[in-house]
């Protein structure tokens, strides 16, 4: 509605609505997100869960990784499958240890500095496990974000993509305890896979409906624009 922010509707839907019994989400640390968004990157929640359990038992922390071979890491991501992704963690794991002293770097510039984290990457992990209020723009979070402001044009296309980075950015939470940046960027995920699905989105289930421009026009399933011809 009206009265309410966008974010404040997307963190009530999130109470009562978001996964808050993932894996990856107990305990929460820099390390167990990391691996977990990489893994979510192209690979669905329900694939990535019990890679996600075996991957940490033999990988429980940094050194573990970083000090493993190569073959070995790459063992536990077949399955996965886009081994890029296995090689670029195992590389910025070593990255870690030997130019962050094994810690887990909390600004936005040395995280996108990481083997295989881009900038919506390294915002999910620095709102998740730093609480920090950062944006993320992942698939989904495009989709979301494209609808509900009408943007026309391919997502490739930088202008497109600094748009919505803009609209990412304008719509996170101000004034909220810093465990609500973290929710936040969970909900946004959440709400993108499960409800404003590429295709039959449950808008009536939305908690963006009011003022959702896609919605309100019926043009949702023009959205995302295709990549042109
Ligand atoms: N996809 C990417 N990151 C995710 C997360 N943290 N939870 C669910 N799906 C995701
Ligand atoms: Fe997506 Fe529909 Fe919600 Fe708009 S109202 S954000 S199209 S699910």
């Amino acid at each position: 509605s009206k009265n309410t922010s966008f974010s404040e509707r997307v963190l009530t839907w999130f109470d009562q609505n978001g996964r808050k019994d993932l894996p990856w989400q107990h305990p929460i640390t820099p390390y167990r997100v990391w691996i977990s968004e990489i893994m979510l990157q192209q690979t669905q929640v329900a694939t990535v869960i019990p890679y996600y359990e075996k991957f940490m038992e033999s990988f429980p922390d940094l050194y573990s990784l970083a000090n493993a071979p190569t073959d070995e890491v790459l063992k536990h991501w077949s399955g996965l499958g886009y081994y890029a992704r296995a090689r670029n963690l195992h590389k910025a794991a070593q990255q870690i240890r030997d130019d962050f002293y094994g810690e887990f770097p909390s600004t936005l510039d040395e995280v996108v500095s990481l083997s295989g984290i881009g900038r919506s990457t390294a915002g999910a992990i620095l709102s998740i496990a730093f609480q920090q209020r950062q944006a993320i723009l992942d698939g989904n979070v495009k989709r979301v974000l494209a609808r509900h402001n009408t943007i026309e044009g391919w997502y490739g296309k930088t202008s497109v993509q600094k748009e919505l980075w803009e609209i990412a950015e304008e719509l996170l939470p101000t004034n909220v305890p810093a465990s609500r940046n973290a929710d936040y960027t969970q909900a946004m995920m959440d709400l993108g896979a499960t409800l404003c699905t590429r295709s039959k989105p449950n808008c009536s289930a939305c908690p963006l409906q009011d003022d959702c421009q896609a919605f309100l026009t019926g043009t949702v399933t023009k959205y995302p624009t295709p990549k042109p011809k």
